[in-house]
Formats: structure tokens, sequence, C-alpha cells
């Protein structure tokens, strides 16, 4: 009767559980419930996009953009810089795991967010031009920008202590030699 019991219990706590982790997927899907942006994981992607810069997490760009971005035509002038790949199967690779982690493929909340302001087929190359970053940081004085310890707004990780993680949320930023603090709440 004990015995019985437990596994009527069990089945019942695995089925509940299995049920609520469903639950979560679906709702963060539809309300982009996760926070930030998803951390860049693939070991490819750090080497060949992050020697010069940040490595820009896919989840700030859609698809479209990704896809301008990575031909051989637009790598040739890369922001002034010539990173034609050689091989054209880690072109590929990269731009695969991009579009698989673009804004519009994720359910991140500041994915979500940047893919609201952008209308259907606007592919910006730079974060910066996509309204709703420009927007939350039109307010920034421009010495605390062009300052050495930061220099463009493109360097995320000057300001943006946790931007590896894929976290932007303002309680964790700190603009150096600046005692602004921000907490607008989204
Ligand atoms: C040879 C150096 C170099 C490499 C390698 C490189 N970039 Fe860049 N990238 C630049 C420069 C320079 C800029 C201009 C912004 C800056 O001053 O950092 C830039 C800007 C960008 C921006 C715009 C950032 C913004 O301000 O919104 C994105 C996105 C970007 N790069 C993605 C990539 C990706 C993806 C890769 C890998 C395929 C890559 N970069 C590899 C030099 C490089
Ligand atoms: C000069 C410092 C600085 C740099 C560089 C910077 N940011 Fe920010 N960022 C801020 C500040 C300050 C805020 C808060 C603005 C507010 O809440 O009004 C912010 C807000 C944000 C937000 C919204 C966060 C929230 O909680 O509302 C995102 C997303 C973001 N930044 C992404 C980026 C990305 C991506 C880059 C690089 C391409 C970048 N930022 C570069 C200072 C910076």
């Amino acid at each position: 009767m004990f015995r019985k019991y437990l596994t009527i219990m069990s089945l019942f706590t695995i089925s509940f559980y299995s049920l609520y982790s469903q639950a979560d997927n679906i709702f963060s899907s539809f309300f982009g419930k996760k926070p930030g942006v998803a951390p860049v994981e693939d070991l490819l992607y750090l080497e060949e996009c992050g020697v010069c810069h940040f490595p820009y997490q896919p989840g700030l760009l859609p698809a479209k953009s990704w896809e301008k971005m990575m031909n051989n035509l637009s790598l040739e002038n890369h922001f002034g810089e010539d990173i034609v790949f050689d091989e054209q199967r880690i072109r590929k690779q990269l731009l695969n795991y991009m579009i698989v982690n673009a804004a519009d493929n994720s359910s991140f909340k500041r994915s979500r967010k940047i893919m609201k302001s952008l209308s259907y087929n606007d592919a910006p190359l730079s974060i910066l031009k996509t309204p709703y970053i420009r927007r939350k940081h039109s307010d920034i004085p421009q010495r605390l920008i062009i300052q050495p310890e930061v220099g463009t707004l493109s360097n995320c990780e000057a300001c943006h202590k946790k931007a590896s993680k894929g976290n932007y949320d303002d309680d964790q930023v700190r603009i150096p030699n600046s005692k602004l603090r921000y907490d607008d709440g989204d």
C-alpha cells in the first residue's frame, strides 16, 4: 500500500515537474522573461569575433543584419578592416551560429526589446543604430564616452561590467569617472 502510494506520488511529481518546466519555456518565449541577452558560448565565435573588440552577442542584432555583415563583400570592409575568411567553411559555421542566436530567434528580454524597436526590414550593421540601444544611451554626456577609459560606445564592457555574461541591467552599469547611477526599471 505504502509503496503504491510512493509510486503514484513520484509519477505525479515527475509529470508536474515536466509540465512546469514546459510552461516556463512557453512563458519565457512569449514574454521574453529571460533577462539580458544569451551569453556567447561558441569558442570559434569568441576566437574570431573577439580579437579586435568585445564579442558582441548575436542576440543584439537580427539575423538579417548578421547575414549582411557576413557576406564576403561586407567582410572586405568591416568598419574599415578587411576580415575576409580564407576558409568559407569557417565563415558559414560562424554565420550559422549567429543566425540561430540572433535577436529575432531569441526569447531573452533585451533581444525582444531590440526587435520591437526595429521595423520588419531593418538590418542595421551597428548595434548602436538600433532605436532601442540608441535611446538607452542618448543621455550620456559625450565627455564620458570619449574619455580614455571608454573611447566609444561600441566598447560595451567599459561600462557594463557583466556584458560578457549577456547582462546589461542598468544596476550593473558603472561609467568610469562618473557617479551617475541609473535605475529606471526596464
Ligand atoms: C580586425 C579587427 C576586427 C575583427 C576580427 C572583427 N571586427 Fe567587428 N569591428 C571592428 C571595428 C574596428 C569596429 C568598429 C567599432 C569599434 O571601434 O570597435 C567593429 C564593429 C563591429 C560591430 C558594430 C558594433 C557597434 O558599435 O554596434 C559589430 C556588430 C561587429 N564588429 C561584429 C563583428 C563580428 C561578428 C566579427 C567576427 C565575424 C567581427 N566583428 C570581427 C573590427 C573587427
Ligand atoms: C559610456 C558607458 C556605456 C557604454 C560604452 C555602453 N553602455 Fe549601455 N548603458 C549605459 C548606461 C548608463 C545605461 C543606462 C541608461 C538608462 O537606464 O537610462 C545603459 C543601458 C543599456 C541597456 C538597457 C539596460 C536597462 O536596464 O535599461 C542595454 C541593453 C545596453 N546599455 C547595451 C549596451 C551595449 C550592447 C553596448 C555596446 C555596444 C553598450 N550598452 C555600451 C552605458 C553604456
